[in-house]
């Protein structure tokens, strides 16, 4: 799989990263746990490649350390492997201060194994506001130090409302910005967010493309969209996609995932995964070949979400 530069942070990634917050093991969001060996398994065939970019946070339940265990047998990250984190508050705590960035760096250094990260993320800043992130002793000051002292290569902020990660990117100080479920064929309320990024080259990176897992499982076996009950005129939507995606023997998941690896100003794709077939699936999804008919059907009814529907 070719690689791109992610914006200006002299990293290269691959068009499609893997996501690791279902491997984690997160019942409440996806509904099913995941063993210790089935994520083991999944990561063992991720280090193979050739998805050469992963992504994690410091929350996603045992994801972290799961990845550290994969890591330490295969001698460490393999060369052009590019592996993300982001720093959040402690489970059982709402401290989301200056000092517990610095103790969740630690422990995700810890877990994974790792001196140091190639990209830290502000994860979730919805939980607090813009002014407590950006002020004395909060989170984005213990960021900037932690640049500053070597210990992270780039900062990165990860999360959902909009108007407020615009906020983060006038900061200037971040390299990269994840948004999720925000550009997908359901609702692409992202691309005020995929404009600015591109402006001020700011990697975007966009996750789930599945919205969770319905534009993969299809609406009426995952009735959620972004771990929460979709509108019943939003899996009418969908239904209709997948409609129009079986008439033309394309799996919905191939035209949800190329709905994005289309978009030239996102750098890459998080697609979360917890088995190791996967890897091979995500690739054959990614290259399915899609008619311009298709698009021409499914491209009016995306576009409904243009303003969002979350
Ligand atoms: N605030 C943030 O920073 C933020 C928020 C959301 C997401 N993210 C990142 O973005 C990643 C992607 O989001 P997501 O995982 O929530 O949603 P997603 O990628 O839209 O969907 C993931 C779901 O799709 C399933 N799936 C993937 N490929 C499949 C295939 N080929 N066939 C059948 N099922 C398939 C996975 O199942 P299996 O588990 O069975 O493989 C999982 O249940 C996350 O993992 C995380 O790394 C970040």
């Amino acid at each position: 799989m070719e690689t791109r530069p992610l914006g200006r942070t002299g990293l290269s990634v691959t068009p499609v990263c893997v996501g690791t917050s279902p491997l984690g093991s997160f019942p409440s969001q996806y509904g099913y746990e995941v063993s210790t060996e089935q994520a083991l398994a999944t990561l063992r065939r991720v280090l193979e490649g050739p998805i050469t970019f992963i992504d994690t946070s410091n929350n996603y339940f045992d994801a972290e350390r799961r990845i550290g265990l994969a890591l330490k047998e295969a001698g460490g990250l393999p060369p052009g492997f590019v592996l993300q984190t982001k720093a959040d508050p402690a489970h059982d705590s709402d401290d989301f201060s200056g000092a517990r960035v610095r103790d969740s760096v630690h422990e995700s250094l810890e877990r994974l194994g790792l001196d140091r990260l190639q990209v830290l993320h502000l994860h979730d800043p919805e939980r607090l506001t813009f002014e407590e992130a950006t002020g004395p002793g909060g989170p984005v000051e213990a960021m900037v130090q932690l640049r500053d002292e070597g210990v992270v290569e780039n900062l990165g902020v990860a999360g959902g409302p909009i108007d407020l990660m615009l906020r983060y990117l006038e900061l200037d100080l971040f390299q990269a910005i994840i948004s999720h479920n925000r550009y997908t064929l359901v609702d692409q309320s992202a691309l005020p967010l995929i404009e600015d990024a591109d402006e001020r080259g700011v990697a975007f990176i966009n996750g789930a493309p599945y919205g969770g897992g319905m534009l993969v499982r299809g609406p009426d076996v995952e009735p959620n969209y972004c771990y929460q009950p979709a509108r019943p005129e939003t899996l009418d939507r969908v239904r209709a996609m997948l409609r129009a995606c079986e008439a033309h023997g394309v799996p919905l998941a191939a035209a949800a995932l190329q709905f994005s690896l289309r978009e030239p100003r996102i750098a890459s794709t998080m697609v979360g995964m917890s088995r190791p077939e996967r890897i091979d699936q995500t690739l054959e999804l990614a290259r399915w070949p899609i008619p311009d008919d298709l698009w021409d059907d499914l491209v009016p009814l995306a576009a409904v979400g243009r303003t969002g529907v979350i």
